[in-house]
């Protein structure tokens, strides 16, 4: 029947006029891919409202472009603290500027992907939205933020502001009865019970770190992974915390608490369904009130969020429970107060063209002491504890459509990769190699100390001799007196470097999002500006090319 009415409401749709459609505009800022997936649902969403969607990607159009627009939806992720993701930047600092153009004849709604935890929640989808409504755009709907499970809310918008961006548009409504594109089977809500085939130690034992490589079977899944995905692992709260948490508050651990719908132990509840390690906001202001302690209670008034996660530095919820007096809760009243355990996206480290029943993670175990206990992260040691011996682990894939091996096979690579951020290299190396390409690749690493902290050091001296590695430069911090860092080495070869990126090449960026990425992209522009002879804003011009272009990619945390 439906197949039938679809080619049939197609042709009447066609004979309405095109000009007479209303056109959506549909832009959004994406770092790993989840808002351009959203801005597709938008658009289907759309066409079945006899609307015709455009999907642009914000560094697709410029300022002018915008302002002829009528109707625009806004589906943009916040990256790193509080910023516009890399595909929003250039459009934003147009928009955000003194002499942007009036947005008067704008009708708009902003859907905001972000993460509660982080401080600058939503900020780049909160900042859009108001600067539409200071350039005198008309908001039809209010923005919704959405929080990691960004499924739901995000459904649940497309639902109201579609019909509202189609209200009284002079069209017939075409009914799309084409498939939807698949969603994956497996997902926070379902995740794939895989197996744990390998835990290894990398770094040697003296090191100053652990970071450790494993290797997870997705058989039987159905599932499959590019280089440059992500793998969300699921974990458990380590038991002896659960403990002593429950201690704490003066529980027992047997309290049947409802969770879900579902009875359970607190015990159990705090192991598998709340994230009891960092203090939600909710629990740091009951705590702050019923100990009364000026410190804590000043810095929560101030809203200075600098000074706040300074105190909170190497603190965790453990910490304030025994630093004050009388922190006794019930059961019900401290789950109240806690927000539900999330999964950890890590970089996969295989191509899953060359491990397509595996997949590879590289990971550095979080430990410190500090408020003398011993402290560790939550799921990084919940993986390190787990004995490889085919132990369950829940997963789901996080697709990353942006940061992925070139298509075409003859173009340079360029990756900066210190530390565990070298983990999606390793499965871009490995898809070149499967691929045969013959393009060159650079990789830029470096660690703390190279006689403990070179990981896959024999892989990558293999790949170099086998020519798939063309050039390794290395950068080891704590070797000698003075600090030596990947971007120094990029200076260093700073000719070269940019001779790659003339002849097409793609500058890659994955690890540490505050320090190093920032040092690394400061570099980057000194390089292309001193090599290419051009000015600060030329050489800016040069580097938001190559950003439109995907050439310039990064995944920093
Ligand atoms: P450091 O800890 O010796 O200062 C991986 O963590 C490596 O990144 C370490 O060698 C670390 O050096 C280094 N690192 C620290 N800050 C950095 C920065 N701003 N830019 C690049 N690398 C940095």
């Amino acid at each position: 029947f439906f197949a039938g009415m679809h080619s049939h409401m197609l042709q009447s749709a066609g004979s309405v006029n095109q000009a007479d459609a209303r056109k959506l505009n549909i832009l959004y800022g994406s770092q790993t891919g989840n808002s351009e997936s959203v801005a597709e649902d938008v658009a289907a969403a759309a066409k079945s409202h006899g609307l015709v969607p455009l999907v642009k990607s914000m560094d697709e159009i410029d300022i002018a472009q915008l302002a002829q627009m009528e109707y625009v939806l806004i589906v943009t992720s916040t990256y790193g603290e509080g910023e516009m993701p890399d595909n929003a930047q250039i459009l934003w600092e147009d928009v955000s500027a003194d002499d942007a153009p009036s947005m008067e004849q704008i009708k708009y709604s902003v859907l905001a992907l972000g993460d509660t935890s982080y401080d600058q929640f939503c900020q780049a989808g909160i900042e859009w939205d108001r600067r539409l409504e200071a350039l005198g755009a008309n908001r039809l709907f209010e923005r919704i933020d959405c929080d990691v499970d960004f499924e739901e809310p995000a459904e649940s918008w497309i639902s109201e502001v579609v019909p509202l961006m189609a209200e009284g548009a002079a069209t017939t409504a075409i009914i799309d009865t084409e498939a939807q594109p698949a969603k994956p089977t497996y997902n926070r809500k379902n995740p794939f019970p895989a197996k744990l085939l390998v835990n290894r130690l990398l770094t040697s034992p003296d090191s100053s770190k652990e970071t450790r490589h494993y290797e997870i079977s997705i058989e039987g899944s159905g599932l499959s992974y590019e280089a440059g995905d992500a793998l969300c692992v699921l974990p458990t709260n380590c038991p002896e915390l659960v403990a002593d948490i429950i201690e704490a508050i003066g529980c027992n651990g047997d309290e049947d608490e409802p969770v879900n719908g579902e009875l359970m132990t607190l015990s159990e509840a705090l192991r598998t369904h709340f994230e009891i390690k960092l203090p939600s906001k909710e629990l740091l202001e009951e705590i702050a009130r019923r100990s009364g302690d000026q410190e804590l209670n000043a810095l929560l008034e101030s809203g200075d969020k600098d000074k706040l996660s300074d105190y909170l530095w190497g603190r965790d919820t453990l910490d304030l429970l025994l630093q004050f007096p009388d922190m006794e809760f019930s059961a019900a009243e401290f789950l109240a107060l806690l927000k539900p355990l999330q999964h950890r996206a890590y970089s996969i480290s295989s191509s899953g063209n060359m491990h397509p029943d595996n997949v590879h993670l590289t990971v550095a175990s979080v430990r410190y002491h500090s408020h003398d206990r011993d402290h560790k992260g939550v799921c990084s040691t919940y993986l390190a504890d787990l004995v490889d011996e085919e132990t369950e682990v829940k997963v789901f894939f996080q697709p990353n459509k942006i940061f992925r091996v070139p298509d075409n096979d003859d173009v340079p690579m360029i990756m900066v990769g210190p530390g565990t951020g070298v983990a999606p290299f390793r499965a871009f190396l490995q898809e070149r190699e499967l691929r045969q390409a013959k393009g060159k690749n650079w990789l830029f690493f470096g660690d703390r100390n190279a006689a403990t902290d070179f990981i896959y050091r024999e892989e990558l001296e293999a790949m170099q001799e086998k020519g798939v590695l063309s050039r390794l430069d290395l950068a080891f911090s704590r070797d000698q007196a003075e600090k030596i860092y990947v971007q120094d080495k990029m200076r260093e070869n700073g000719a070269e470097l940019f001779a790659w990126l003339e002849q097409g090449g793609y500058f890659f960026v994955c690890g540490d999002a505050y320090r190093m990425a920032k040092d690394v992209d400061k570099a980057l522009h000194d390089i292309i500006a001193e090599h290419g002879k051009l000015s600060e804003a030329e050489a800016a011009d040069y580097v938001n090319q190559l950003k439109k272009d995907k050439r310039y990619v990064r995944d920093v945390y």
